[in-house]
């Protein structure tokens, strides 16, 4: 289930199959020693310690870690929306400074802008791109359809179900186009059903048109489930510990029966554990 970490390499990092392989010309997302220290009135905290690796073009790449662990912090790094106190995120060589247009996003918090509809919300980022109103239509109903909310186009977001709020926020980020997708524990609001099926719906837009995924969570049977690869953070401040590869069939049904997928969770789920214990512990000490 472990591979050698080849495209990804880690300070202080588990040494699973060794140092990795330098991956700086490689198409993706490049993380060099990227590090987060917040600084406030109530003085200095270390949200990231040093994150190294690659997330290749194509890649659907999961993150998970205790709460707290820096999870969000390294996403908005990633994505251009604060810039990291130490190392630097490059993107096929270019250095990241900002929000990118071939990047989106889609956050933890609730998004949708509930005083605009359904189909207001979705087109909100081609109009800000300018894209044509005809052309903005058509590109927002096809998403529209493709996330299951045809009929729903004229509802504001807070009537649909939390479920749906999702939908929109998801639509909202693919309709860009994007190459690159940030999603922060975009499930993490739902029902255990709703979120099922929020997953295969994924799951099917992403084989249809893979782009770089980086997907946070807390939840291990979905990082495996979703992803090709688990990177699983330290506690507090946040490192890549491991480096998981999943080789599951995602096109089959009852994929989480299989033993590849119960024995990739489990493994998972030890590692999140040990870190959700320490970064208790570290909460509990004056
Ligand atoms: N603006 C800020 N100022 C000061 N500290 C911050 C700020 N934002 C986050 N932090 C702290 O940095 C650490 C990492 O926060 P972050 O939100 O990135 O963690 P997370 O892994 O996303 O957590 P969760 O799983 O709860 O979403 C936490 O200790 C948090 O309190
Ligand atoms: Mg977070």
């Amino acid at each position: 289930m472990v591979s050698p970490v080849t495209e990804s390499t880690t300070a202080g990092a588990s040494p699973r199959g060794g140092a990795g392989a330098s991956a700086v010309n490689t198409r993706g997302v490049r993380l060099d020693e990227v590090g987060m220290t917040y600084v406030s009135e109530q003085g200095a905290t270390d949200a990231i310690g040093s994150v190294t690796g690659t997330v290749v073009d194509g890649r659907f790449v999961s993150v998970i870690g205790p709460s707290g662990c820096g999870k969000t912090t390294l996403l908005d790094i990633v994505g251009g929306l604060m810039r990291p106190t130490r190392g630097r995120v490059s993107i096929d060589g270019d250095v990241v400074t900002g929000p990118r247009r071939d990047m989106a996003m889609v956050f933890q918090e609730d998004s949708t802008l509930h005083w605009r509809t359904v189909l207001q919300n979705v087109a909100f980022g081609l109009e800000v791109a300018g894209v044509p109103k005809r052309e903005r239509l058509e590109r927002c109903r096809a998403m529209i359809d493709l996330v299951g909310l045809s009929g729903f186009e004229r509802h504001h977001p807070r009537q649909p179900s939390g479920g749906m709020k999702q939908r929109v926020a998801l639509a909202r980020a693919l309709v860009l186009e994007p190459r690159i997708l940030l999603m922060d524990e975009p499930f993490g609001a739902l029902d255990a059903q709703t979120r099922q099926l929020r997953q295969g719906d994924l799951i099917g837009i992403w084989q249809r048109s893979p782009k770089t995924v980086i997907f946070v969570t807390h939840d291990v049977q979905e990082a495996v489930y979703l992803a090709s690869r688990v990177a699983v953070m330290t506690a507090r401040p946040g490192q890549i510990k491991t480096i998981v590869d999943i080789a599951i069939d995602k096109s089959d049904r009852h994929v989480a029966k299989s033993k590849a997928f119960v024995d990739a969770v489990d493994e998972i789920w030890g590692l999140v554990r040990d870190e959700a214990i320490k970064a208790q512990k570290a909460r509990a000490s004056p």
